[in-house]
């Protein structure tokens, strides 16, 4: 029976500490710093011994990711070299382990090594040098299984593609018991004898499937028993039954047309980069999918966490995930090294539900016929059940992949070229140059084109989500459009060559702590109010943030069919959705224009100015309601962690927000605020900063079994503090 043994413990970095892993290799600072700084040699070397129970069996080191170029040595022996920092990798060890003690050594440079992908030319996002996924050492049977590729032709079929690994080349003679279990217990069974390295196991006629669809990600489980003279393994495989397809018509999942709303992800933190594990990973799934209720992610610009994708398969996000690269195309080892990183992304992701499209296209490259040939045909060979997808930026660009992907920065190019109208996006004919219409998706807007700081004056945070909203009604308008996919979800930290000077990209439409921006609600106010109302104000309620004063044009971003404002000693005031200028949403924004208060008279400048209370209704009750204070001071801290109780190991995002009177985050409150962890925990990042935009976030890293305090301190406020426990 195959055994994963947990080897994340107790490395040797650079011979100088011992660390865990996930590990970065050299953490930074917040902003401003030379990301050349990681980009040199690290070691990590674990020393271990043999147990007994190993003998006669296969021993296989396997490392989820290690950036961006590894070495690894067995007892100063070189035994593999990996140069891709985002796909896993395994090597043997059997050969070479010895009586006593042994000594794995892993060698990472950070450089940016013009021969591997993405490097070569420029990319905006960073590379943070490290084991930064988790290793493991893999004890199996000299035959056992490998692993298995999943495709559901149909609701009532499966075809499992079942390959040994049996790496002394002995002969076979044994038979694999498949067991199909649902989400209500076992569904059928087989048996299948097996002779070479790779089996075929279907199941036909199956009957009360349940399918995997966004509301209701249901999951099965592929449990395989091989049975051989060499001994017994198994192995327990998860995937979902759904349909998929991209007509140019639009998106159909099981059948149903959805109409695609996402964001592009960096899987980088602060701090740390890369290197926060398993619960980091699917939380971030979970904002994108409960906080910010899209439909699809896409793992801008290369193969992410497996924790991530097994979060979006539970959780019912669709993902579009692409191989490493941005715009740069090398050399003909350079191609081959990315056919390489494509191989090995589908092979690692082909059992993920969620994953309905693979990116075989260097982000934003240049058309290149035979290497995109090349990429097409890898991925339909290894995956006939997937559409492929190549991300372009330049027009009349060939395409090769089933859907045509467009990163559309039109709007917002008005300011630069008067002559063109201010609009939202191009449409697909225009783009593709062609006559007629193509699977067509929109895989980036706005981004660089507005970039906004979550700190950024009110007006322009209504600018960024003005141009949010237009694009996604635009995309709502075409029926030629599967959708569109916004950059981005989170700031990210980047070269100097990109970003605000301060290597951020102030892209997302949540900053790197993952607190939204206004332009955050964009997206959850598309959502039916079923999920939950949404009721957000893009407005701070003072009268001299924006130019000239007052709140108007106020964008309300709601799910409600309509929103009642009340000022102090006035006549409520009833507003609905502008379906004139939003009306394609799913769920238009109310704007209050000036012309739409006169009576009401909400203040301006040197007007004298009260409060203000916005209710939101839906089929005529009240549902959800938002107030504001006239005079808005620091009042109390509230401090939250993402959970409550964590595993050893885990690392835990918390957030400690600085909110008035009427509960709402202080915009511009900068003091500082120190941070203490007592306890079954260790603080990533450091203990005194300032607030950004009214909150402070940071990330532990549970060291536990026990209790965690955390307290985070201002002057003003005094101290905050909530409580962890570490199981
Ligand atoms: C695109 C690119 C993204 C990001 C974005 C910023 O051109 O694909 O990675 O740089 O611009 O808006």
């Amino acid at each position: 029976m195959t055994i994963w043994f947990d080897f994340n413990e107790d490395w040797l970095f650079d011979g100088e500490r011992l660390v865990c892993l996930p590990h970065n290799a050299m953490d930074l600072p917040f902003h401003y710093f030379d990301e050349k700084a990681y980009q040199r040699t690290f070691s990590y070397e674990k020393r271990f011994s043999v147990p007994e129970a190993w003998r006669g069996q296969e021993i296989t080191l396997h490392v989820e990711a290690a950036m961006a170029d590894a070495r690894v040595f067995l007892n100063d022996t070189l035994i593999c070299r990996h140069p891709d920092g985002y796909t896993p990798f395994e090597v043997s060890l059997t050969a070479g382990l010895v009586a006593g003690e042994n000594r794995i050594t892993i060698v990472v440079d950070g450089t940016e090594n013009p021969a591997i992908p993405p490097f070569g030319g420029q990319i905006d996002y960073l590379t943070y040098a490290g084991i930064y996924r988790e290793v493991w050492i893999k004890v199996a049977a000299p035959v056992s299984v490998g692993g298995v590729k999943i495709e559901t032709p149909s609701q009532t079929a499966l075809t499992a593609h079942v390959s040994l690994a049996n790496p002394r080349g002995l002969d076979l003679d044994g038979v694999i018991v498949a067991r199909l279990v649902g989400p209500d217990g076992p569904v059928a069974q087989m048996s299948t004898p097996v002779q070479a390295d790779t089996a075929v196991v279907c199941f036909d006629a199956l009957t009360d499937v349940q399918l995997w669809d966004l509301e209701t990600p249901v999951l099965y489980r592929l449990e395989l028993e091989l049975e051989t003279p060499h001994g017994r393994d198994e192995l327990v495989q998860r995937f979902g039954f759904r349909t998929l397809r991209f007509d140019t018509d639009g998106f159909r999942l099981n059948g149903r047309k959805i109409k695609l709303v996402g964001l592009n992800r960096h899987q980088s933190f602060p701090y740390v980069g890369y290197a926060l594990g398993r619960e980091a990973q699917r939380r971030d799934a979970e904002i994108l999918k409960r906080d910010l209720r899209i439909n699809i992610v896409r793992t801008s610009h290369y193969p992410q966490s497996r924790h991530f994708l097994d979060a979006c398969d539970e959780l019912g996000l669709l993902v579009f995930e692409e191989i490493p690269g941005w715009q740069h195309i090398g050399d003909a080892d350079w191609k081959s090294a990315s056919v390489d990183n494509l191989r090995a992304m589908i092979r690692r992701d082909w059992n993920h539900p969620s994953i309905v499209l693979w990116g075989v296209r260097i982000n934003e490259s240049q058309d290149d016929h035979e290497f995109y040939a090349q990429t097409n045909r890898v991925a339909r060979d290894l995956d006939p059940t997937r559409p492929t997808a190549g991300v372009r930026y330049i027009t009349h660009s060939e395409c090769l992949e089933d859907v045509f992907a467009f990163n559309d920065f039109f709007l917002g190019q008005e300011e630069f070229n008067p002559a063109r109208p201010r609009q939202p996006l191009r449409s697909q004919r225009e783009v593709t140059g062609l006559e007629h219409d193509l699977p067509y998706l929109v895989t980036e807007f706005n981004g660089h084109m507005y970039p906004t700081k979550v700190f950024d004056q009110e007006q322009r945070q209504a600018e960024h989500v003005l141009r949010h909203l237009s694009v996604l009604d635009a995309a709502f308008r075409d029926p030629s459009f599967a959708g569109a996919i916004g950059w981005c979800a989170f700031d990210y930290n980047t070269h100097k060559d990109f970003g605000s000077g301060d290597r951020i990209c102030h892209h997302g439409v949540m900053d790197m702590f993952r607190e939204p921006k206004f332009a955050a609600h964009v997206y959850a106010s598309q959502s039916d109010p079923d999920q939950g109302a949404v009721l957000v104000p893009v407005t701070y309620w003072s009268r001299g943030e924006r130019n000239m004063g007052g709140v108007l044009p106020l964008i309300i971003l709601t799910n409600c069919d309509e929103v009642c404002l009340q000022l102090p000693g006035a006549d409520p005031l009833w507003f609905r959705p502008d379906r004139d200028t939003f009306g394609h949403l799913p769920h238009p924004p109310v704007i209050i224009r000036a012309e739409d208060v006169e009576r009401g008279g909400i203040g301006v400048w040197g007007m004298s100015w009260g409060g203000a209370e916005f209710t939101g209704f839906v089929a005529g009750q009240a549902v959800v309601s938002r107030c504001f204070a006239a005079d808005p001071l620091p009042t109390r801290t509230e401090i939250v962690a993402d959970a409550l109780s964590i595993r050893a190991g885990a690392s835990l995002r918390v957030i400690a927000r600085v909110l008035d009177q009427a509960g709402n985050k202080l915009p511009f409150f900068m003091d500082p605020m120190s941070i203490t962890v007592e306890g079954a925990a260790t603080l990533l990042g450091p203990d005194i900063v300032p607030c950004r935009g009214g909150s402070v976030g940071f990330w532990l890293r549970a060291t536990g079994p026990g209790h965690v305090r955390v307290a985070v301190e201002t002057a003003r406020l005094g101290v905050a503090t909530t409580t962890i426990e570490v199981l």
